[in-house]
């Protein structure tokens, strides 16, 4: 007999036998019939099964028959009468292949809040919400690969481990297998790296991109999808320690290059999300954000709005608002004024380019500028209404004298960055990229209001069990 999917079983029809695997989510038992709902994890219906007089069951396992056990079940497909579903399992046998004790079962039937299921991350996964988020996760990435894939471009495995600090911001996680009670020091009191594994300062990597770039010098078209690490103080919703990010990038391609790659990619991945997970992005819209699926369709249709930085300024201060944090050339957009931009003023995505160079990372292309307190970089961040900055990226610096002026300049070692730096002396080109912070993303899609629920085991500031 065949073990079916719940997912595969749903679409047979009445009389086909079976066999199923899954987890109880609720039993009720009555004199002559137990009634189960089963849920495997391979869609978001549960199946009910029926277990009657008929049902070899044995005292035993009929106890054991409850929420959380996970079964084996035999049986036949008939017609539910009034179910949600079309069918139901008539089942002939049931064995518990394993029982989850009631009094310390922590998932009951009631709805749990998120908090609550984040102390149980390692259970969580049983839930409606968590399975759904997991399996959109999947669909995701799957479509981000097949976006990819379709228009020629190489995945490549970007290490994690590495020696830069990729961004220039300094949140980087060492790395070492020196013993932190016994750090060998050179002569002059400093750590001596020479005795560290790789004899040298070592971090998980803050992005794939440095290294993806080489790769598209050579392949033209490339990307990098894999974890991320940052040790950033911000305990936010937005932020994680641990994150995946998705980065393409494209020799021979200018910034205006770099925004259509990056609004086709969104309206291409979400258009592909839509169509595939249709009953979990359902879920989310009737349990989680209401309007989520007019909202998304509405993103795939319009255009992004395409401004400035300078031009987004003057907007924020033609608004009107008083912001908490003040608005001025120069300054970050926080999120109160992406919040302004994305959802008052334009009711849309929003691509921003053309940041001050102070505040963006030292590998992006310099613009042409009038003043030196107004210079700027071909930076292009998308932000979205609801979340902010989904995206940041930017067309790089392809020159090598001001690569490696800017790099003077900020106090980055140029023997440390000197293989970056050849890939502008050999064959150098035009070309641009950028990051999509998947769990960013899953948020949008799904309307999850937390970072830490969209990652299976979410690692945060002081955040690090499991
Ligand atoms: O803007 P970021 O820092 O850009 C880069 O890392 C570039 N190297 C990308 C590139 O051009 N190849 O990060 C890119 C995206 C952000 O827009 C955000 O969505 C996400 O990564 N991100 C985070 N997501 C979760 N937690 C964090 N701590 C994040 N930091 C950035
Ligand atoms: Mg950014």
């Amino acid at each position: 007999m065949d073990t079916l999917r719940i997912r595969h079983i749903l679409q047979q029809t009445a009389g086909t036998t079976c066999a199923i695997r899954g987890w109880v989510r609720t039993c009720r038992h009555t004199k002559n019939v137990s009634f189960v709902e089963l849920n495997d994890g391979s869609c978001l219906s549960n199946l009910q099964v029926v277990c009657d007089e008929n049902t070899v069951l044995t005292d035993e396992d009929r106890h054991a028959l409850q929420t959380g056990a996970s079964v084996e079940v035999h049986g036949t497909l008939t017609e539910s009468p009034g179910g949600k579903q079309t069918v139901e399992l008539l089942a002939t046998s049931v064995v518990v292949t394993g029982g989850a004790p009631a009094d310390s079962y922590p998932l009951q039937k009631k709805r749990h809040s998120f908090e609550f299921l984040r102390d149980i991350a390692h259970l969580r996964s049983r839930t409606n919400t968590f399975g759904a988020v997991a399996r959109v996760r999947n669909t995701l990435a799957s479509e981000i690969h097949a976006f990819f894939q379709s228009r020629d471009f190489l995945w490549i495995h970007t290490p994690i481990i590495t020696s830069l600090d990729g961004e220039g911001a300094g949140n980087l996680f060492q790395v070492t297998t020196m013993d932190p009670a016994a750090v060998p020091q050179s002569e002059d009191g400093t750590v001596n790296y020479r005795e560290d594994f790789f004899e040298r300062p070592s971090f998980l990597t803050v992005t794939g991109q440095l290294h993806v770039e080489s790769y598209a010098t050579s392949h033209e078209r490339v990307y990098t999808f894999g974890p991320t690490f940052r040790a950033e103080n911000s305990n936010t919703s937005r932020h994680l320690a641990e994150f995946w990010m998705v980065e393409p990038e494209l020799a021979f391609c200018d910034i205006d290059g770099n925004m259509d790659l990056a609004e086709s990619f969104l309206k291409t991945v979400l258009t592909g999300l839509l169509d595939t997970a249709t009953e979990d992005m359902a879920f989310f819209d009737l349990r989680i954000r209401p309007g989520l699926l007019d909202m998304l369709s509405g993103v795939i249709e319009k255009p992004f709005v395409r401004i400035t930085y300078t031009d987004a300024i003057a907007e924020l201060e033609r608004s009107g608002k008083s912001f908490e944090y003040p608005v001025r050339w120069g300054s970050d957009l926080q999120s109160e004024h992406e919040r302004y931009l994305t959802e008052e003023r334009f009711g849309s995505p929003v691509i921003v380019t053309d940041y001050p160079a102070g505040i963006k990372a030292f590998y992006m292309k310099q613009n042409e500028h009038a003043s030196d307190d107004r210079r700027t970089v071909r930076a292009m961040d998308v932000l979205v209404p609801g979340l902010g900055e989904i995206i940041g990226g930017s067309e790089r610096e392809d020159r090598y004298d001001l690569l490696a002026a800017r790099m003077d300049e900020l106090g980055l070692d140029r023997d440390m960055y000197g293989w970056y730096l050849d890939l502008r002396k050999f064959g150098t080109v035009p070309h641009s990229g950028f990051g999509l912070g998947f769990e960013r993303m899953l948020m949008y899609v799904t309307g999850m209001q937390n970072i830490r629920d969209v990652i299976p085991f979410p690692r945060t500031v002081g955040g690090l069990r499991y």
